[in-house]
């Protein structure tokens, strides 16, 4: 199997510097491209920001985070992102126009046997890979926000791909301490997502039923099913739980659960009015700039604590 040394992002939003972070603290040389210079700066504050989180949770030493900073080499340059890439992860915004693109100056300036991996959260892989002319080296990775600390991480592969690009994407995601899922078929949201839809679709329903509010139905997740779920997954749960229990239950509630085919109407009139969470400072909840610092200050803090047990679950601790 080929050995991955230098890698490179494409994108330094959201997902992009997250992905940064993680090869470069797994050791791989990082080169972090975007098409805006601010926007690189912002992505370097950022992982410097949550690398020191990860050295404040005694999870990596303060060398080990500078070790990590000067692994990342940020460019504005795409011929020096990926003229010497063994892997690239392109985290461009959600338009299939302007991956094609990308991947078309993929090609006249990397190397033909570069991995080509997409972050895409909905685009299929046999429509991002149309083009291409080497399909064989396309893969989607599919990483969740925060990328620095969720683990999982979807592996898409299409008709095309070669099983050495497949074998070595899984590999090179457990390197940088991840867990890849990889999908067997194509399905729109993967696999995590639509587990999340489901979800969503039926708290929303709940709500609109006036079964309970927003806060009581998100208590019932966190200190319920969401306490379980990052240690038994739905299928522990039924074997656990019984299957014929679990055969009752199914039957008694699949009847009245909701089947809409269309966002909730709540979801409509909020984006309506222009409320659209924390962005717009009200949505289901209201947030202020102050609420939405310290609530992400504290989430990340709660989800390097989970990722701590589950990195000692991995070890088999
Ligand atoms: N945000 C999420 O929660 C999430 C989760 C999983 C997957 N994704 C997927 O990841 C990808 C990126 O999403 P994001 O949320 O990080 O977006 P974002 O808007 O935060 O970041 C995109 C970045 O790409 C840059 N960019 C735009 N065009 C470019 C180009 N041609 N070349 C290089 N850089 C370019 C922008 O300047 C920006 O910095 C999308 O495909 C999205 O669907 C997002």
């Amino acid at each position: 199997m080929k050995e991955i040394k230098q890698v490179a992002v494409i994108g330094a939003g959201i997902m992009g510097h997250g992905i940064a972070q993680i090869f470069a603290a797994a050791g791989f040389s990082v080169r972090l491209y975007d098409i805006h210079e601010h926007m690189l700066q912002k992505a370097k504050e950022a992982i410097e920001a949550s690398l020191s989180l990860f050295v404040t949770h005694g999870m990596i030493s303060a060398e080990q985070k500078e070790q990590a900073l000067g692994n990342i080499r940020l460019t504005i340059s795409l011929a020096e992102a990926v003229a010497d890439a063994d892997f690239i992860t392109e985290a461009i915004p959600e338009k299939v126009e302007l991956k094609w693109e990308i991947y078309r100056q993929i090609e006249e300036l990397a190397r033909e046997d570069t991995v080509v991996a997409s972050n895409t959260s909905t685009i299929p892989i046999t429509q991002l890979a149309r083009y291409a002319k080497y399909p064989e080296r396309m893969i989607i990775t599919h990483y969740f926000n925060p990328a620095y600390l969720v683990p999982l991480v979807e592996v898409v592969k299409h008709e095309k791909t070669a099983t050495s690009v497949v074998e070595l994407t899984l590999e090179t995601m457990k390197r940088i301490g991840k867990v890849p899922v990889l999908l067997q078929k194509e399905i729109a949201g993967f696999i995590a997502n639509r587990l999340q839809a489901a979800v969503v679709r039926e708290a929303f329903h709940l709500l609109e039923e006036g079964v309970a509010g927003a806060a009581q139905i998100d208590a019932a997740m966190k200190a319920g099913p969401g306490f379980r779920w990052a240690f038994i997954g739905p299928f522990e749960t039924l074997d656990f739980g019984g299957l014929d229990t679990w055969q009752s239950a199914m039957n008694n509630v699949a009847p009245e659960l909701c089947n809409a085919t269309q966002a909730p109407a709540m979801i409509n009139q909020l984006v309506e009015r222009g409320e659209l969470g924390v962005k717009t400072g009200s949505g289901i909840y209201a947030h202020t700039p102050e609420t939405v610092a310290a609530a992400i200050e504290l989430r990340d803090q709660r989800f390097l604590s989970l990722l701590h047990s589950k990195q000692n679950e991995t070890a088999g601790h």
